[in-house]
This record gives C-alpha cells, sequence and structure tokens, in this order.
C-alpha cells in the first residue's frame, strides 16, 4: 500500500465533513480527499433509481483519478440506496454510513425514538430492516427534512441559521416530549448540533461518525501513512466554493480545492 494513498470521503455536499472530523481524530496522518457531488446536490429528493445510477457512477471516476486506499460514503441518503452498488463496482474497501439506530435503541428509556434524515433515507427497507432488527420494541418516530438539509450548508456558507426555520424543519418531533434519543441519519445534521438541541430539548443526539471512524481505523490498521500528510483536497463536482466555505473547508484540513 502506498503510504500517499488517499481516504476518499463522498457526499453530496458539506454533510460528510461530520464524519471527517471524526476519522481525521483517528487517523490524523491521512490523506484526504473529500469530494461533494455539488452539481448532483440535493439527494434526499433525488428518486432511487437516479441515486443507485448517478453515485457508483462518481466514486469510479474519483476512485481512477485519486487511486484512494479506501472510500468512505459519508452519506445515508448514498448508503442507503447505493451502497451495494457502489461496492460491486469498486475494488477497494467501501465504508458506508447507515442510520444509528442500534445505539439509539440502546440508549433510549422511553423506547421512543426519532430518526431524522433526507426523505429518501428514511423510506427506505433498509430503516425497515435496522428497525426491525434493533429496536423492534420501540416506538420508531421517521422523520425527512430537505429543508435541514439546505439550512446546513447554509450555515457552513457562513450565513445565519434562523432557530424558527429549525423549529419547523423537525415538524412533528418537536412535540414529542416521550422522544428521550433522536438519530441523525443525515451527515448534515450534526453540522447543526447546537441549533437542533435547542429545538429537541427531549432528546440526546446520535450519530454514526464515531462508529465510522473506529471501521476506517481497523479496515486501516498496519498500514503506512505519511510522515507529514499533504494537504487535504476538496473535490466539487459543481461550481467553486465561495471564499467563507472554502475558509470552512481549511477547517478542516482541505486547502486545495479540484473540479470533476
Ligand atoms: N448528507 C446526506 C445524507 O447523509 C444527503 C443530504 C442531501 O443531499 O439531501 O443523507
Amino acid at each position: 500500500m502506498d503510504a500517499n494513498a488517499p481516504i476518499l470521503f463522498f457526499d453530496s455536499g458539506v454533510g460528510g465533513l461530520s464524519v471527517l472530523a471524526e476519522a481525521r481524530c483517528q487517523l490524523p496522518k491521512a490523506p484526504i480527499v473529500y469530494a461533494a457531488d455539488s452539481a448532483g446536490f440535493p439527494y434526499g429528493t433525488k428518486t432511487e433509481a437516479e441515486l443507485a445510477a448517478r453515485v457508483p457512477a462518481l466514486l469510479g471516476r474519483l476512485v481512477e483519478r485519486y487511486h484512494p486506499r479506501l472510500a468512505v460514503i459519508a452519506c445515508n441518503t448514498a448508503s442507503t440506496i447505493a451502497l451495494a452498488h457502489v461496492r460491486a463496482a469498486l475494488e477497494i474497501p467501501v465504508v458506508g454510513t447507515v442510520p444509528a439506530i442500534k445505539p439509539a435503541a440502546e440508549l433510549s428509556r422511553t423506547r421512543v425514538i426519532g430518526v431524522l434524515g433526507t426523505e429518501a433515507t428514511v423510506r427506505q427497507p433498509y430503516v425497515d430492516d435496522l428497525t426491525a432488527r434493533f429496536a423492534a420494541d420501540c416506538e420508531v418516530l421517521r422523520h425527512g427534512s430537505a429543508e435541514l438539509v439546505q439550512l446546513a450548508e447554509t450555515k457552513l456558507a457562513g450565513q445565519p441559521v434562523d432557530a424558527a426555520a429549525i423549529t419547523a424543519a423537525v415538524g412533528p418531533l418537536a412535540d414529542r416530549n416521550d422522544m428521550d434519543v433522536v438519530v441523525l441519519a443525515c451527515t448534515h445534521f450534526p453540522l447543526l448540533a447546537d441549533e437542533l438541541r435547542a429545538a429537541l430539548p427531549q432528546a440526546v443526539q446520535v450519530d454514526g461518525a464515531a462508529g465510522i471512524a473506529r471501521r476506517i481505523a481497523f479496515l486501516t490498521d498496519g498500514q503506512q501513512w505519511p510522515v507529514q500528510p499533504p494537504e487535504g483536497i476538496a473535490v466539487f463536482t459543481g461550481a467553486s466554493p465561495s471564499p467563507i466555505l472554502a475558509q470552512a473547508l481549511a477547517a478542516y484540513g482541505l486547502n486545495r480545492i479540484h473540479h470533476l
């Protein structure tokens, strides 16, 4: 394994940064390529067929260009729909992001948990399956929101996020005082953790980032890393990031901007 081979993170936008941040803590020397499919954003309002075709094709192009040692689909929507297709198309290990229903069910005392994701994620059979396996004795409240995804992008772009818009976006979950755990089942949502805590004060938040970071560390155990990691690369499929977003990316170690 080439010590300079990067780990590739993939999302529709900035959401995967919440996963990258955890992974960087575990693997500070790993070279990073972070790809945002900004031309395809948002994923949560797309059909299964669109994403099952788009995501593996894009990852194939990214792998050809950057030769990563491992790919992380840092997006619940893409993972719950296209993970099997991506694994079939690539020869490297692929780590997916799926709703953290298992740890949520382990934590809940009231046995009422929320699953807050995109509209596409919350309707997936993958979620039915996780619920049946790990939370069969829980009431699982699913809520999909495209607005929250956009609000996370707005925040990273340096614009103010309106608390009333967050409250409106969490919809009926806000009225469930018996919901003691909420799964942030979209990687954009941990970027709004404080805002969501204010809108849903009754619920502890759970997401998959720490588990994914542990999985990456496990899969790369014993591999070589560069002594000094190179600057991280952010790849966009659409328009260039604004200067403020570029600054936010730099805070995650992504100092170079590429286009696909
Ligand atoms: N970050 C994504 C997820 O985890 C997708 C958001 C979107 O593009 O709708 O589901």
